[in-house]
């Protein structure tokens, strides 16, 4: 589905994470506090290994808040430290290096008995694209650290980034693919935007979100595009989600001619509002 990560480029991500777990002592693993399962590398524990790891929830400004408190306690429950943060606006972001050094805290004990001086805890952020990788370490830095190592042609050798005085943040991130291997899991992606639409049509990633929402956030959706709380909205009725999705079209104006509506203009609207967060927040996974 997502051409780009065909097995060539999924083992070379994995060989670059793995040469630079070398350089690191903890991982943050970067993943969308919408989508905490969607949004992961399968093979992520296999990856890691045995490096201790920070697990951040990224873009929980667009989550539904009760659902990210779930699955927090439900990483904690996995051994696994956790935290929602809004990488954007730097919400919760000043809150990590202390979580670092928490995570770390057993082995600078232990070089403080034997006399040693503890050297700065070095950290990589890994996660899918699109899941704010750079937003994040340009949030951690302080600044923005320009990304010329990803251009071709353009060879840089690894920088570390001093984040407060006892963190390096190494300024490349671990790109990894997300889990594929389910169309849901495609479509959740697409909806919140992790993957381009042109992979799936416009109109099934519309369809999907809409009967997503109509099942678990009615209220906020037809209050976002003013619809009548009598208006039909059985999820498995598709019909009824294809008429919402037409209403929608009309409220905001996507008609051709004859006064029918453009239900591929009406889905990429609505898509981009419910990605901005115009509907309000909302999860689409929860643990339990
Ligand atoms: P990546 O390095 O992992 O590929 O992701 P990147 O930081 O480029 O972020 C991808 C998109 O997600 C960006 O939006 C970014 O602004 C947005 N983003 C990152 N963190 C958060 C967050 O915590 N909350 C919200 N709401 N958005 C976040 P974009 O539309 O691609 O670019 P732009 O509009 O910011 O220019």
């Amino acid at each position: 589905m997502t051409i780009q990560w065909f097995p060539g480029h999924m083992t070379r991500a994995r060989r670059q994470i793995q040469e630079k777990l070398k350089l690191i002592d903890v991982v943050i693993e970067l993943i969308d506090a919408r989508l905490p399962l969607s949004s992961r590398n399968p093979m992520i524990d296999e990856i890691l290994q045995n490096k201790p790891r920070l697990i951040i929830m990224n873009k929980a400004d667009l989550a539904d808040p009760a659902v990210t408190k779930q699955w927090q306690d439900y990483f904690k429950e996995q051994g696994h430290p956790a935290f929602p943060v809004d990488a954007s606006s730097g919400t919760g972001v000043k809150d990590i290096p202390a979580q670092l050094k928490l995570l770390l805290k057993e082995k600078i004990d232990r070089q403080i008995a034997k006399g040693m001086n503890p050297r700065a805890i070095r950290a990589l952020i890994v996660g899918i694209p699109n899941v704010g990788k750079s937003t994040l370490i340009n949030r951690l830095a302080g600044r923005s650290i320009a990304a010329t190592g990803d251009r071709p042609g353009v060879t840089k050798g690894q920088q570390w980034i001093k984040v407060g005085g006892e963190i390096e943040l190494l300024d490349t991130p671990g790109i990894l693919w997300p889990k594929f291997e389910d169309q849901n899991v495609g479509y959740k992606l697409a909806v919140t935007g992790a993957i381009k639409e042109e992979i799936l049509n416009v109109e099934d990633i519309a369809f999907f979100a809409v009967k997503y929402l109509v099942s678990y956030y009615w209220d906020p959706f037809r209050e976002r595009f003013e619809l009548d709380d009598s208006t039909p909205h059985n999820p498995d009725e598709s019909d009824e989600i294809v008429a919402i999705m037409e209403a929608v079209g009309r409220k905001r104006g996507c008609l051709i001619s004859g006064g029918r509506v453009d239900l591929e203009k009406a889905s990429r609207t609505l898509l981009r509002e419910l990605r901005a967060g115009k509907m309000g927040r909302f999860s689409m996974e929860s643990p339990y």
